[in-house]
């Protein structure tokens, strides 16, 4: 083996969600987005060159370091995207792939936007592709991962719709802009049943649809100017309404795509206690059964107690916006 690269890329959660796409190859999305990078719920990918001739080789590393095989899927996924990076780079050579998440892998935690962020991130440096943030967004857009596009930028950070098809996600604010945390509770670990690309697909058959399009322009600039002035009274009331919009798209699309199972019920509710005592917390989810609670450092440990305390909930993961991907001299290989 002569050459490898391990790179650590974030999760992100999305404040104004993508949700549907105008075109899947490449993929291209219907609307803008605004995330914030997360620090602590990671992908560590390591990737190294293989000989000439050989095959792509990829494993899921364990915590104690054993590598074991991939799901022929997500294999053929990191394969295609390898493919990409190759054909960019101009190379030849067989790759070996192995990664870990910190978290739940598919349980609407934006695992495949860390993964594909750390997959893009190292490949491309060992293929001397480079770290320019503009290539490293859209090579890892084009994973099918959109929000992957995302994974690569720290702090707050906006994804362009189709009005600028080919521009990359570009930050908004650094993460030493506002130190907010993402508390988030998880009361289903399992793989969502339905894949965010099945729900992307099924958006626009939904009749409420065309609604939300017409309401983002506004929801985005109020998120802009929130984030801006650093005001979660201003942040959370729209990133609560989008959320429950893309919830209630999934619902009422053809096949109806559900992610919500009764343990969120539990938790909406008792944000909207927190709430009601003063506390200054908002929800938000991504195509999963899992709640991220936004809310500020000084009211995160009432939050994380009130929350942990629900027999919803299985674990809390106590996050914060982050800094965004970076190299690591710890292989996994
Ligand atoms: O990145 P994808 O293609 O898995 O889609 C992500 C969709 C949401 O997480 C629901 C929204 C978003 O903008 O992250």
């Amino acid at each position: 083996m002569s050459e490898r690269v391990t790179a650590v890329a974030p999760a992100n959660i999305a404040l104004v969600k993508y949700w549907g796409m105008r075109s899947e190859e490449p993929l291209r999305p219907w609307n803008r987005s605004i995330s914030m990078t997360l620090s602590r719920s990671v992908s560590t990918t390591t990737v190294a060159l293989l000989g000439s001739g050989r095959e792509d080789e990829v494993f899921l590393a364990g915590e104690t370091g054993e590598l074991r095989s991939a799901p022929g899927a997500f294999v053929e996924r990191v394969v295609a995207q390898l493919r990409r990076l190759r054909q960019r780079a101009g190379r030849q050579e067989a790759l070996r792939v192995a990664t870990r998440n910190s978290f739940p892998a598919a349980a609407g935690l934006a695992s495949s936007a860390s993964g594909f962020a750390a997959l893009t991130v190292a490949a491309a440096e060992l293929l001397g592709l480079g770290s320019s943030p503009d290539l490293l967004s859209t090579l890892a857009r084009d994973s099918g991962s959109g929000s992957a596009a995302r994974s690569v930028l720290g702090g707050f950070v906006e994804w362009p719709g189709e009005e600028e098809p080919e521009s990359p996600a570009r930050q908004l604010f650094a993460a030493t802009h506002w130190e907010l945390c993402d508390l988030i509770a998880i009361v289903d670990e399992r793989p969502k049943a339905v894949s965010s690309r099945a729900g992307h697909r099924a958006a626009p058959s939904s009749p409420l649809f065309a609604a939300r399009q017409e309401r983002l322009p506004a929801r985005l600039a109020a998120v802009r100017e929130a984030l801006r002035a650093r005001s979660l009274a201003d942040l959370g009331p729209p990133t609560e309404a989008d959320a429950a919009e893309l919830h209630t798209v999934a619902l009422t699309a053809s096949p109806p795509v559900v992610y919500w199972r009764a343990g969120t019920l539990e938790v909406l509710r008792a944000v909207g206690e927190l709430r009601s005592r003063g506390v200054s917390v908002y929800w938000t989810m991504d195509a999963g059964p899992n709640v991220h609670l936004l809310c500020e450092p000084a009211q995160e440990e009432e939050v994380a107690v009130a929350i942990e305390r629900l027999s919803a909930v299985r674990r809390l993961i106590r996050d914060r916006v982050g800094t965004g991907p970076r190299l690591s001299e710890e292989h996994l290989f």
